[in-house]
C-alpha cells in the first residue's frame, strides 16, 4: 500500500518563504489525514508542495506507489472550472487529461460509480456554472476520485457543504481511503470533524508544524490555546467520542 512522509519539507512562492520544516510519520493508505491551522498558516501552500505544484526543500517520500507522476492529486481550495460545459463533461474531462481522447466503457462506467457514490447522478448534465457553490464542490471531489490517485490532498473540500453534505461526503472519503488503500489527507477548519473521521492530525501556524499525530493526541485545549487562541475543552460525548468545546478567546 502507497505511504506518504514529508521530511523538512519547505515551499517558497518567489523568494519569499511560506512553509519550511515540515517533517510527518508515515501516512498510510487507507488512512485520514487532516491539515489544520489558521487561516494563512501555509496549507494550501503546503498541498501545492506536496503535489509538485510548487518547489522548496526537504523531501517528499512516496513508497509504493504505482502510477508514477500521477500517485499525487491536489484537489484545490477554490474550484472554479468551465462554467459551461457540464458536470459529466467536466468529470469525464478529469478521467481523460493528459492520456488521449478514446473513452472505455470501463471509464464510463467509472464516471457513474462516482457521481452515484457522491449522489449527483441527477446533476450530470447541468452545467457548472448554474450549479451551487456545494454542488461545484461535489463535482470537485468527482473529478478528483475519477483519476484514482494514490495519494489525494483536499483542500477544504467541505466549506461550502451544508450539515449533511459534510457529513456524508467525510465518511464517504473514509470508506473511499480504506477499500482503495489512498491516503488522504484533508485541510479542515472543523475540528470535530478532524476528531470523528481522521486517524492523524498535522498542526500547521505561520509556515512551522507545530503538531503531527494521531488525531486525540494533537487537538487538546493547550494545542488550541497556543494556535487557535481558544480556550476549549475536549470532553468525551455519550458515546464515548471526543467532542470539541469551545468556551471563549483565550485571554
Ligand atoms: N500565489 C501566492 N503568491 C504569494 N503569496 C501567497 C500565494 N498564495 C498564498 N500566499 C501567501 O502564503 C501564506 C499562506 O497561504 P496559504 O497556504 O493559502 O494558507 P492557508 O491555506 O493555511 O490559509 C499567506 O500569507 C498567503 O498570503
Ligand atoms: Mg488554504
Amino acid at each position: 500500500m502507497v505511504a506518504l512522509a514529508l521530511q523538512d519539507v519547505g515551499a517558497a512562492y518567489g523568494k519569499r518563504p511560506i512553509v519550511s520544516g515540515i517533517t510527518t510519520e508515515l501516512l498510510q493508505g487507507g488512512s485520514l489525514t487532516a491539515l489544520i491551522g489558521p487561516n494563512a498558516a501555509g496549507k494550501s501552500t503546503l498541498f501545492k508542495r506536496i503535489a509538485g505544484l510548487l518547489s522548496g526543500p526537504g523531501t517528499v517520500h512516496l513508497t509504493n506507489a504505482t502510477s508514477g507522476k500521477d500517485a499525487i492529486r491536489y484537489m484545490p481550495q477554490d474550484t472554479g472550472g468551465n462554467a459551461v460545459l457540464t458536470v459529466y463533461e467536466s468529470v469525464l474531462l478529469a478521467a481523460k487529461q493528459g492520456s488521449g481522447w478514446r473513452v472505455s466503457d470501463q471509464e464510463l462506467a467509472g464516471i457513474d460509480e462516482i457521481l452515484a457514490a457522491l449522489d449527483i447522478k441527477a446533476l450530470a448534465f447541468r452545467e457548472l456554472g448554474e450549479l451551487s457553490g456545494g454542488q461545484r464542490q461535489l463535482v470537485a471531489i468527482a473529478q478528483a476520485l475519477v483519476r484514482k490517485p494514490e495519494v489525494l490532498l483536499m483542500d477544504e473540500p467541505t466549506s461550502a457543504l451544508d450539515l449533511y453534505r459534510q457529513i456524508e461526503v467525510l465518511a464517504f472519503m473514509q470508506r473511499r481511503a480504506r477499500s482503495a488503500g489512498m491516503a488522504v489527507l484533508i485541510a479542515l477548519h472543523d475540528l470535530n470533524h478532524a476528531l470523528r473521521y481522521c486517524d492523524h492530525t498535522i498542526v500547521v501556524a505561520d509556515g512551522r508544524m507545530q503538531a503531527s499525530g494521531p488525531t486525540a493526541e494533537v487537538i487538546t485545549p493547550q494545542m488550541l490555546r497556543e494556535i487557535y487562541r481558544v480556550e476549549a475543552r475536549v470532553e468525551r460525548c455519550s458515546r464515548g467520542r471526543p467532542v470539541l468545546i469551545v468556551d471563549s478567546t483565550a485571554a
